[in-house]
């Protein structure tokens, strides 16, 4: 496999086991159009609960529910066909106890058709995980910043800087153990990753986590810069969508007051007999 392919048909197994190797592709999706687009270049696409964010307007990822979870599942699933599938467990729908959690991540693999999951917290979730992939239930752990505990961190920022390191290669090392099939590296320094990427025998996903990591993953509209005013550090926007789609659309406003548009081509002529419309 080149650096510019990526695998076909990926699942748990072989994202594991591309730990060390090419770096794993992964995107975020919400919707089937750009599942579609993203997905036959991506090894995994990720209905993250940054979808409250993205798409919803809300505050922080602390008020997504399993229900939003499970439509944009069901949307992004309709889009896909090579890359391997995640649906973000939102927060309070497993946390509360390994029962809990299988309940809940059951009900998104049986309703939307993903093939795993991904829960945030580290030691502290790592028998809920060992307990689910007991029972068949892939999960993708995420570890460092965990944006669903905003409110305990007290903001967005960088997790693991100096002696904070410790509590992040503790966390790694108990969902690896635990059995989750990768991990999801967020907001921490450059040192640390390489040193858990080093350490751990799962793939490590960086989001702000420098390319030490064996994969990176973004939010897709970040990347695609749709949003003009939000440019975090560790986002590269590779196309200026927002922009764009502002430019389009006062094209449109000027033509419909100036009435340029519709245009003859766009316009239908009333039907003559013999002749198509
Ligand atoms: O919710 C999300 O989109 C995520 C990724 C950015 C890792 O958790």
């Amino acid at each position: 496999m080149s650096a510019t392919t990526h695998a076909k048909g990926s699942n748990p197994l072989s994202i594991r086991a591309r730990k060390g190797g090419i770096p794993l592709v992964c995107l975020t999706a919400y919707t089937t159009p750009v599942a579609r687009l993203v997905d036959p270049h991506c090894d995994l696409v990720l209905v993250g609960d940054s979808v409250g964010m993205v798409l919803h307007g809300l505050p922080s990822t602390v008020g997504v529910t399993l229900d939003m979870m499970i439509l944009h599942g069901q949307a992004v699933r309709r889009g896909i066909e090579n890359a391997l599938l995640v649906v973000d467990m939102p927060f309070g729908s497993y946390e509360e106890s390994p029962a809990q959690a299988f309940r809940n991540a059951s009900r998104i693999m049986a309703e939307t058709g993903c093939a795993a999951v991904k829960l945030e917290g580290g030691v502290s979730m790592a028998e809920t995980i060992s307990f689910l992939v007991a029972r068949g239930i892939p999960v993708m752990a995420h570890v460092g910043l965990t944006p669903q505990g905003v409110n305990a961190f007290g903001g967005y920022t960088v997790q693991g800087r100096g002696e904070d390191a410790g509590g992040v290669i503790a966390d790694a090392r108990a969902v690896a153990y635990a059995g989750a099939f990768s991990v999801v590296l967020e907001k921490v320094p450059e040192t640390l990753a390489r040193a858990i990427t080093a350490e751990i025998d799962i793939p490590t996903i960086g989001i702000g986590a420098s390319p030490a990591c064996d994969g990176q993953i973004l939010v897709v509209d970040d990347m695609l810069g749709l949003f003009t005013d939000f440019r975090p550090k560790f986002v590269k926007r590779y196309a200026e969508l927002g922009h764009a789609t502002t430019e389009a659309v006062v094209a449109y406003a000027e033509d419909v007051r100036q009435r340029r548009f519709p245009g003859p081509e766009h316009v239908f002529a009333e039907k003559l007999p013999g002749k198509k419309s």
